[in-house]
């Protein structure tokens, strides 16, 4: 009799103690994520008049194209038109976007050291803000590939309109994982949320590439990957990293890996 009046109190006060938890659990992740999107924001804010201040004042073509982009991309954004691509697609994970911040594509740049005398190839421009800002301050070639139509039709138009990037800047409208990359000099991949299998497919792909290319990622240098993989044997591109940093991207901070291809 004693256990069957106390079971009922017990089942109430554990009812209310899980409740609590999973309401606490909740409160967290809503907190958590309140804070990505505000610090998203101010670093987008900031990351504008970084823009303006450090490059719109040097090169005004550059400052028309940059703000014809940012334009363009205000109302959809690029983050909802890779969602709809995707989606139409059927990809599991829609939320594959993301940009490099000009302030941060500069340091890679000096740090990467590139040239008027390289060839970049950008693996998934995106809205091609990169690939301009490349083809303006450092004067190198540039060829920016990228699976969605409407980034490439747009980038396209801009170039048409701009005499001083005809034969400097190509946008080609592809999948980075088969086209022959064999031109480059640099190659530049940000592309944080491709799986595994993806990474392996382009490192065979990179097969092509010349000795001494520089290949550059970010948050996952290709070593790890080929140590990671099952077809470790098979991958025998071998690359040494040279230089390994942090930089800022709008969700936080990231390692970029600067590596070259040694055989
Ligand atoms: C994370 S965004 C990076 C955009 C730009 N590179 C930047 O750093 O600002 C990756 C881009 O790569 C494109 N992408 C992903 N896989 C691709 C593939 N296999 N071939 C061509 N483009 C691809 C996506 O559509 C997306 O626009």
């Amino acid at each position: 009799m004693e256990i069957f009046r106390k079971r009922p109190i017990l089942d109430y006060r554990h009812r209310v103690s899980s409740f609590w938890s999973y309401f606490r659990s909740k409160l967290v992740d809503y907190a958590h994520f309140f804070y990505i999107l505000m610090r998203f924001q101010f670093f987008r804010c900031l990351d504008f008049y970084g823009t303006v201040f450090r490059f719109y004042f040097k090169n005004h073509a550059f400052a028309r194209t940059d703000f014809a982009i940012l334009s363009k991309y205000w109302l959809d954004s690029p983050f909802a038109i890779s969602k709809r691509y995707l989606q139409l697609k059927l990809e599991p994970d829609v939320h594959q976007y993301g940009e490099t911040p000009l302030l941060t594509i500069e340091k890679i740049a000096q740090k990467a050291n590139i040239t008027e005398r390289d060839h970049v190839f950008e693996l998934g421009c995106g809205t091609g803000r990169c690939a301009f800002w490349l083809a303006y301050f450092r004067a190198c070639s540039v060829t920016a590939i990228e699976q969605i139509p409407d980034f490439v039709d747009f980038s396209n138009q801009l170039v048409e309109k701009n005499s001083f990037l005809e034969g400097k800047l190509h946008f080609i409208r592809g999948d980075f994982l088969s086209t022959d990359l064999s031109q480059a000099t640099v190659i530049y991949l940000y592309g944080t949320k491709m799986t595994n299998s993806q990474i392996e497919s382009l490192i065979f792909n990179l097969n092509k590439i010349q000795l001494g290319t520089t290949i550059i990622t970010v948050s996952y240098s290709l070593n790890e990957i080929i140590a990671e993989s099952k077809n470790h044997a098979l991958l025998k591109e071998y690359f040494a990293v040279t230089a390994k940093f942090a930089v800022e991207f709008l969700w936080g901070k990231a390692t970029v890996f600067i590596q070259k291809k040694l055989q």
